[in-house]
């Protein structure tokens, strides 16, 4: 089969025929139709932690093909539904396969059903983005999930993560959240999340959100309902939020961007009880910030594959808890995606794996939002703003 396969000498991938995988007994085999793309998925490529020959790429969506030998009676899955998920490829030290091949093994419960009313190519860009915003929201910061898990578990397993319970927020007539990067491919899950959190927590959520103003009008629509928005490049949005709160100051807040300043300005606006969750770690580097009144909660959507993942440096101890989080959460996304959460808009990227790294790299960039720059004059490579990269196979 062709696989899009790290060449890590030469910091690129390139297009090489291997060997077709067999699905182990918990896995099935699925037939690549789309694959999206993530920003992780060209800044290990230009800072290569895997060895030449690993197939690169994390999201993608196809047609199950095989299922293995020892696949619960329980599952549903048959030959020829359409699925959709990631897989870690070269985003870490340990040798794991990657998504960006016409053909892929993976674990049946890290899957979801892709809805008839989903397309393809829509769903090939949920898997990555909408886990990361939950993992977020829903386990890191504490609000009402809208589906059950074993929140003891997950809270067994991080007990940083205990704190920031909207229920803890007190009397408050009013939440306030406050969403950096609101128009990011996770922030606008993450929109989402908040409002059916409100909802099935019946608190009134005031959102605020700092996005680009060509972006305002579709954050303030549905499903995203954006209350207040301020604009990232305006050097005193902190004051802006502080004055469009009242002095209240935010409850919650996510960064979908931390990088530079972002996490402590971030930080600088929460309330005094506030809680915030970051999507790249200190260590990384991405990010610089003094002394922090209260440390923002970092995690990596890799947890939820269930496996431990180095990095050069540190490690992401493995976490059965956020595995059974991923698991249930992929489960309720079955009935969910199009109905109760509707997918980031896609680009139809031309050209197949072949135009990957050429195209959809270099549109995403080798490291931070701040140098994504591209002087290609083609319309499929204007800057990416609120949507995902998707490739046909
Ligand atoms: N920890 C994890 O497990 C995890 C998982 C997934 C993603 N991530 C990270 O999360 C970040 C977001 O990923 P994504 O896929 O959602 O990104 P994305 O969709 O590619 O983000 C593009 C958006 O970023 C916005 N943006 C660029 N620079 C900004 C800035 N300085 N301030 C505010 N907004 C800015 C742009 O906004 P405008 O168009 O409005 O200008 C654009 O809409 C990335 O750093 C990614 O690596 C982490």
């Amino acid at each position: 089969m062709k696989a899009l396969v790290l060449d890590a000498e030469n910091r690129t991938a390139n297009v090489q025929d291997i060997p077709r995988p067999s699905p182990g007994a918990h896995e099935i085999l699925v037939k690549v139709e789309a694959i999206s793309l993530n920003p992780i998925d060209p800044l290990y490529v230009a800072h290569p932690l895997a060895e030449s020959g690993r197939t690169v790429g994390s999201d993608f969506a196809g047609i199950v093909s095989e299922l293995g030998s020892h696949i619960p009676a329980s599952n549903t899955l048959k030959i020829g539904d359409r699925v959709s998920g990631f897989l870690q490829g070269v985003c870490s030290v340990n040798d794991r396969p990657g998504a960006f091949a016409e053909y892929l093994a993976i674990p049946w419960d890290l899957v979801w059903k892709v809805p008839e009313s989903v397309g393809i190519e829509e769903a090939a860009g949920v898997s990555l983005v909408a886990l990361t915003a939950a993992q977020g929201m829903w386990y890191r910061l504490g609000l009402k999930a809208p589906f059950a898990y074993d929140e003891a578990k997950v809270l067994g397993e991080h007990s940083e993560r205990a704190a920031g319970r909207m229920e803890d927020q007190g009397e408050a007539d009013v939440i306030n959240f406050f969403v950096y990067g609101a128009s990011t491919s996770v922030g606008l899950y993450a929109a989402q999340m908040i409002r059916l959190s409100g909802r099935a927590n019946g608190r009134k959520v005031r959102l605020f959100g700092a996005a680009s103003k060509a972006r305002w009008e579709m954050l303030r629509s549905e499903p995203y309902g954006y209350d207040h928005l301020v604009d990232y490049r305006d050097g005193d949005w902190p004051e802006q939020i502080r004055r469009l709160s009242e002095g209240a100051g935010m409850h919650y807040a996510y960064d979908c961007i931390s990088e530079g300043s972002s996490v402590e300005r971030v930080s600088s606006i929460l309330a005094s009880n506030g809680r915030s969750a970051i999507v790249r770690s200190r260590a990384g580097g991405a990010w610089k910030a003094g002394q922090l009144p209260v440390e923002p909660i970092y995690g990596a959507v890799w947890e939820g594959l269930g496996e431990e993942v180095q990095y050069q440096g540190f490690t992401i101890e493995k976490s059965p808890a956020a595995r059974a989080f991923a698991v249930e959460f992929y489960q309720w996304l079955s009935s969910a995606v199009g109905s109760q959460l509707k997918p980031v808009p896609i680009r139809s990227m031309p050209g197949g794996l072949e135009r990957v790294v050429e195209d959809g790299y270099r549109l995403l960039g080798a490291g931070k939002m701040e140098e994504r720059q591209t002087k290609r004059a083609e319309e499929w490579m204007n800057p990416v703003s609120a949507e995902k990269l998707v490739y046909r196979l």
